[in-house]
């Protein structure tokens, strides 16, 4: 699976949910979680994020580890997003 990391945070720039063949994004207050179990791994939205918050897990920097959890954690929780918004406009990750 994928994993949104903390540049999203205070970014949301949305411009994943786009693309992703699946729609497996989902909206939390300040980021957006992908599904574990929805993600097919096929990699359309790791370009198009803007901040770079999208990882592989396997490739997911250490100091964010704990996205992988909070991810699956937070999306059986939250709405699907499947089309753009306005970006929350916040210095990513801060
Ligand atoms: Fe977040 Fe990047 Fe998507 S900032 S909402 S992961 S395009």
């Amino acid at each position: 699976t994928h994993v949104v990391a903390e540049p999203c945070f205070n970014c949301k720039y949305t411009d994943c949910v786009v693309v992703c063949p699946v729609e497996c994004f989902y909206e939390g207050e300040s980021m957006l979680y992908i599904h574990p179990d929805e993600c097919i791994d096929c990699e359309a939205c790791v370009p198009e994020c803007p901040v770079a918050a999208i990882f592989h897990e396997d490739n997911l920097p250490e100091q964010w580890a704990p996205y992988k959890e909070l991810n699956a954690d937070m999306a059986s929780q939250c709405p699907v997003l499947t089309e753009k918004k306005e970006p929350l406009g916040g210095e990513p990750g801060k």
